[in-house]
């Protein structure tokens, strides 16, 4: 199988690498319109990446593509996707607007073609297991979910003006996958924020520390909590409190977290720096489940229609810590279980 990858920066280049990795993948093909940047990712990594001339010529040679371009061009590559027939991935978010993101959903699925969404949090092996067993009822009736989401340090301040804020931005993953994993439509959410890490969060408009509370049709609540800095490391976790069992993803001997219990866990010296090391195995089982499903074998765990649930509560997040009151959400808004 041959997949193409459309840019190659930060993120594209993983993403490729970890493709040239699996058995089921012939061939990795990059396109970058950087001249040269293609194939010095193609000699950096080492064998079985092509680089190719036009993102024409990427979608005509490939089975599946991989699109890692910057934010505002997702749109436009996906819909070139859509038009040559070829299955993609496409980095998040999809679409920073909710017009266009309905528009794109429809698009995808008129044309029939699958196009995965890279939440990586939904392809996470411990998160994907806490999902096949809330799916299959081993926690009973789900009482509480807490998700934290910490950068150890904060973005680069010239990202911050286009970032479209912290909900967007940095909560947007734990507003895919929380209600994802309880499977109810959020119909309440009340969201706060400060500025306590840099001012250069107050000059962009933005917060650097927030906690949001989403309450569940079911009555269910979640709390996600949510920062620039964290001093011990990149934290990732979510809870989950049910009235058959009480399961965590996130926490492991890496978790930047000191315990004050005398038998407790100490923070470890490789505590996780950030996102890539926290969420190795996230991209390379999405690599896995992507090619997997361009060869027909899995079903579309992240699709493009999901992503409109996760800005609506992003942006509903931000409505409410502007406010300071609670915003309800209509039926619309639906967690896709
Ligand atoms: N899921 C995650 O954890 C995660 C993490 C980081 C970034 N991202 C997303 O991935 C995307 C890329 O982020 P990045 O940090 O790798 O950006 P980047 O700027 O490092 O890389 C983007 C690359 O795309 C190329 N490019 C620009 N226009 C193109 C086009 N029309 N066709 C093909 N290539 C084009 C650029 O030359 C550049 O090499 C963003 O949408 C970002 O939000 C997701």
């Amino acid at each position: 199988m041959r997949i193409g990858v459309a840019g190659v920066g930060r993120i594209g280049t993983m993403h490729a690498t970890n493709l040239a990795a699996l058995a089921a993948v012939d061939e990795v093909l990059l396109f970058d319109p950087v001249p040269g940047r293609a194939a010095q990712v193609a000699t950096l990594t080492g064998g079985g990446m092509v680089p190719v001339g036009t993102l024409d010529e990427l979608l005509a040679a490939s089975d599946g593509v991989l699109v890692a371009t910057p934010t505002d061009t997702h749109p436009e590559v996906l819909r070139r996707c859509l038009a040559a027939r070829v299955p993609a991935l496409c980095e998040k978010p999809v679409a920073g607007d909710l017009d266009e993101l309905h528009a794109l959903a429809g698009a995808v699925e008129a044309a029939g073609v699958p196009v995965l969404v890279g939440f990586q949090r939904r392809f996470d092996p411990a998160v994907a297991e806490l999902y096949r067993r809330i799916r299959a009822g081993a926690l009973g009736t789900i009482y509480q979910v807490r998700a934290v989401g910490s950068d150890a340090v904060p973005p680069d301040f010239g990202y911050l003006p286009a970032s479209g804020g912290i909900f967007r931005d940095l909560l947007i993953h734990d507003l895919d996958a929380v209600p994802w994993l309880v499977g109810e439509p959020v119909v309440e959410v009340y969201a706060s924020g400060s500025v306590l890490v840099d001012q250069a969060f107050a000059a962009a408009d933005d917060v650097d520390n927030v906690v949001a509370v989403l309450r569940f049709a079911g009555g269910a609540h979640a709390v996600l909590t949510g920062g620039r800095h964290d001093p011990l490391g990149y934290d990732h976790r979510i809870e989950v409190l049910g009235s058959r069992d009480a399961l965590a993803v996130g926490l492991d001997p890496r978790t930047p977290l000191n315990s004050l219990e005398p038998d407790g866990p100490r923070v470890a010296a490789d505590a996780y720096p950030g996102f890539p090391e926290r969420f190795h195995r996230a991209y390379v089982s999405e690599m896995a489940v992507f090619v997997d499903v361009v060869a027909g074998r899995a079903e579309n765990p992240s699709p493009v229609r999901d992503s409109v649930v996760s800005l609506r509560l992003a942006d509903a997040c931000e409505a409410s810590r502007r406010s300071g009151a609670p915003v309800r959400l209509d039926e619309t808004v639906e967690a896709r279980a």
